[in-house]
């Protein structure tokens, strides 16, 4: 294994949010999925489940679907920045909270299960790091996991095969970024907090 490769990878990465419309070709998407099903999982759990939606008719209906929720929720002050910045955005209209990506991976797993959002955290790191490799772009996508219990979105899960039990705990993008050169900007934001003690 070349340890510098790997560094460099993660350090590297970084969100795109400006996608070519370019399809992913299947090996990469397969390696960037793999990645993230060898993930580790509390207690050998192995409970995620990945969905990937390349259809771009259910990327619409997602999108139409998270726009209408957020803009029946009304923001208050102190609210979560992000958060609070998707739902004024979905009061204004066309919100596009996946940035025209080709490839949406949503994880998801059992809503009762302690480790969830972790184990979900984890495989969604190690999707990005392996794009990030690939010379893909890809952006941590929150927002189906801040509306995992709005009916309707649940009830659109459930129709893409989400089992009762389970929740969304994070989602990713994918895709070639609209760059110059169609590379990921991998210039490393400066650490302005993240503290290391070492003892
Ligand atoms: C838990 C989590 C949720 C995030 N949610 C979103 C999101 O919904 N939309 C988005 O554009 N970026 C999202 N991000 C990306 C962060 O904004 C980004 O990682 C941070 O600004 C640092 O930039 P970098 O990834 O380029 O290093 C999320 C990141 C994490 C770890």
């Amino acid at each position: 294994m070349n340890e510098q490769d790997v560094y460099d990878a993660i350090v590297t990465r970084r969100s795109t949010r400006n996608y070519k419309p370019t399809p992913v070709e299947p090996q990469k998407l397969a390696r960037i999925i793999d990645a993230g099903r060898y993930a580790p999982s509390g207690g050998n759990s192995q409970t995620n489940r990945f969905f990937v939606v390349q259809k771009q008719e259910i990327i619409a209906d997602l999108i139409k679907l998270v726009e209408e929720a957020f803009s029946k929720m009304d923001v208050y002050d102190g609210m979560y920045r992000s958060l609070r910045n998707s739902i004024l955005r979905s009061k204004e209209g066309g919100y596009l909270f996946c940035y025209n990506a080709p490839v949406l991976v949503v994880v998801a797993n059992k809503k009762d299960y302690g480790n969830n959002m972790a184990d979900c955290a984890v495989a969604i790191e190690n999707m990005m790091v392996e794009a990030n490799a690939l010379d893909l772009g890809s952006c941590w996508i929150n927002q189906l996991r801040w509306l995992n219990e709005e009916p309707t979105l649940l009830e659109y899960m459930r129709k893409l095969g989400l089992p009762e039990d389970e929740r969304v705990y994070g989602a990713a993008i994918f895709g070639y970024p609209a760059t110059e050169d169609g590379k990921p900007n991998r210039v490393p934001l400066p650490r302005t907090g993240v503290d290391v003690v070492y003892l």
